[in-house]
C-alpha cells in the first residue's frame, strides 16, 4: 500500500524540477506522440506560458529518434527518458525527466538532473500516473494549474490507466475545480447511436459492416439506433451498458475491461470535446497519423481544429476496422504468443490492443508493422497475465539480441527492429514469454 508521503515526495521531486525551469527563459520540450504524451506536452506547454516561459515542443516516436538542442537550454523529456538511461546520460544539458514508463539502469546525468516517474515513489506507473499526470504534478509546482486536471484525464485514458492512487487525486481535483464532471453510463463516443456502435474501436464490439448484428443488437436492447448517445435516458444508458457488457463477454473480451467501460464517463467542461473518451480516441489518432499539432491545438482550447480532428479519427478509425476485419485470420500462433507481421499498415499499436483486449486476451500478442525499411514492434497483453509476464523486459531483451530497442510497460510494450531479424526475434519474443509464464 501507498502512504500520502509517496506522493508527497513525487510532488517534492516535481517541486524540484519546477524550480530548475526557474533559471531559465526557454525550455526545450520533447514528447511523445501519442495520446499520453500529447496530453503531457499540452499540459507542459500552458504551464510554461502561465509561467511566461518561452519554449520548442517537438513530438517524438521514441528516443531511438534523434533531436537537436543547445547545451545551454533546459530539456524536459515527457512520456520517454526513464527506459533509456544511455540516451538521457548522453545528453549535454541540464535535463528534466516527467515519466512514468519502468526505469532501466542507472542515469548518469552530465548536468542538472531532476527525475520524476511515479515506479521512483512506490506507485504503478502503468495504472497508477500517466505522463500527462505526472505533467500535471509539475505544472501545479509552477503555478495553480488545477484545470490542466481535464487534459491529464485524456492521457490516464489513453493509456488505459486505473483511477486509482494518484490518478484518483487529478480526478477529484479535476471534479472539484469544476473542470471534470462524472456522469454513470458507457465510455462511447457522442453521436447516432447506430454510427457510435458499428465504430467503435475502443471498446471494439465487432459490428463494423455488420447491419443485421447491429440491428438485433439495438432490437434486443430495445434501442433506437437513430438517438443521439448523448440524448439517451438513464434507462436506455442501462440497457446499453448491459447489452454491450454482454456482447463483450461474448466475444471473449478480457474481463478487465468491462469495468473500465461501464460505469461511469467524463465530461471535461473546459475543453473543446468535451466527451472525455471521445477526445482521447481524436488525440490518439491525430498522433498516430502524424497530427500531433491539430490534437495538441484542441487540448489548447482551440475550437478550429475540431472538425480536422474529427475527420482525421474517421478516416484512422476507418483504416483500422478494415484492417482488423482483414488480419484477424493472419494471425499466428507460437508456442506462449500470438504474433502477425503486416506490411504498411496504417498502426501497429491499435491492432495489438484491440486483438489483446478483445480478440485473443489468454496470450501476448506482437504485431509487426515493416515500413519504410524499418519493424516496429507492439506487444500487448492483459493487466492478469502481465502479472507474470513483463513485455517491457520482453521487448527490451529480443530487441537488443537482435541490434534494435525496445521497453514500455508490463503490459504494453514496444520495440524498433531491422526488418531482416524479425524471425529471430519472434523466437527470443516466444522464448521469453515461455519462461516467464512457466
Ligand atoms: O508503440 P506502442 O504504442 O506499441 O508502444 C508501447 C509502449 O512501449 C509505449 O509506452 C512506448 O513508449 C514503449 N516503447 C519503448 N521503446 C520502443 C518502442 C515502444 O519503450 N522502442
Amino acid at each position: 500500500m501507498n502512504s500520502d508521503s509517496d506522493l508527497n515526495l513525487l510532488k517534492e521531486s516535481a517541486r524540484k524540477a519546477a524550480s530548475l525551469v526557474g533559471r531559465y527563459d526557454f525550455v526545450r520540450v520533447l514528447t511523445h506522440y501519442d495520446a499520453d504524451g500529447i496530453s503531457a506536452g499540452a499540459i507542459v506547454a500552458s504551464a510554461l506560458l502561465r509561467a511566461n516561459k518561452g519554449f520548442q515542443l517537438t513530438f517524438l516516436k521514441g528516443l531511438n529518434e534523434s533531436f537537436e538542442y543547445e547545451r545551454d537550454e533546459l530539456l524536459i523529456f515527457l512520456d520517454m527518458g526513464s527506459g533509456y538511461p544511455d540516451v538521457i546520460s548522453s545528453v549535454e544539458a541540464d535535463v528534466i525527466v516527467l515519466d512514468h514508463h519502468l526505469p532501466t539502469g542507472k542515469i548518469n546525468a552530465k548536468k542538472e538532473f531532476v527525475h520524476v516517474n511515479p515506479h521512483l515513489y512506490g506507485f504503478d506507473g502503468t495504472y497508477e500516473l500517466s505522463a500527462s499526470g505526472v505533467a500535471y504534478f509539475f505544472a501545479n509546482e509552477l503555478g495553480n494549474n488545477r484545470d490542466l486536471s481535464s487534459i491529464a484525464l485524456v492521457g490516464i485514458i489513453g493509456d488505459k490507466q486505473k483511477l486509482l492512487g494518484p490518478n484518483e487525486e487529478i480526478l477529484k481535483s479535476g471534479i472539484e475545480w469544476g473542470v471534470i464532471e462524472e456522469k454513470p453510463g458507457v465510455c462511447l463516443h457522442s453521436g447516432k447511436l447506430r454510427d457510435v456502435l458499428s465504430r467503435s474501436i475502443e471498446p471494439y464490439l465487432d459490428l463494423y459492416k455488420k447491419d443485421d448484428e447491429l440491428e438485433s443488437f439495438l432490437k434486443k436492447a430495445k434501442l433506437d439506433g437513430e438517438k443521439e448517445f448523448d440524448d439517451l435516458s438513464i434507462d436506455e444508458m442501462h440497457r446499453l451498458a448491459n447489452a454491450v457488457t454482454l456482447r463483450l463477454l461474448k466475444m471473449g473480451a478480457y474481463e478487465g475491461v468491462i469495468e473500465q467501460i461501464i460505469g461511469r464517463r467524463f465530461i471535461l467542461k473546459n475543453l473543446p470535446i468535451v466527451n472525455a473518451h471521445m477526445l482521447t480516441d481524436i488525440v490518439n489518432s491525430c498522433g498516430r497519423a502524424g497530427a500531433m499539432g491539430v490534437a495538441f491545438g484542441i487540448l489548447a482550447g482551440d475550437k478550429s481544429f475540431v472538425e480536422k480532428a474529427v475527420r482525421i479519427n474517421y478516416e484512422y478509425t476507418t483504416e483500422i476496422l478494415e484492417e482488423l476485419a482483414k488480419r484477424k485470420r493472419e494471425v499466428k500462433e507460437g508456442f506462449c504468443i500470438r504474433y502477425l507481421v503486416m506490411n504498411d499498415a496504417p498502426s501497429a499499436s491499435s491492432m495489438a490492443t484491440t486483438f489483446s483486449r478483445y480478440l485473443m486476451s489468454d496470450k501476448p500478442i506482437v504485431v509487426i508493422n515493416v515500413k519504410n525499411g524499418k519493424a516496429k514492434v507492439s506487444a500487448r497483453t492483459t493487466e492478469k497475465l502481465s502479472r507474470r509476464v513483463n513485455l517491457a523486459e520482453v521487448m527490451k531483451i529480443a530487441a537488443e539480441k537482435v541490434g534494435g530497442r525496445g521497453g514500455g510497460h508490463r503490459v504494453a510494450a514496444g520495440a524498433n527492429i531491422s526488418p531482416d531479424k524479425i524471425d529471430e526475434f519472434l523466437k527470443e519474443v516466444d522464448r521469453l514469454c515461455c519462461a516467464m509464464l512457466a
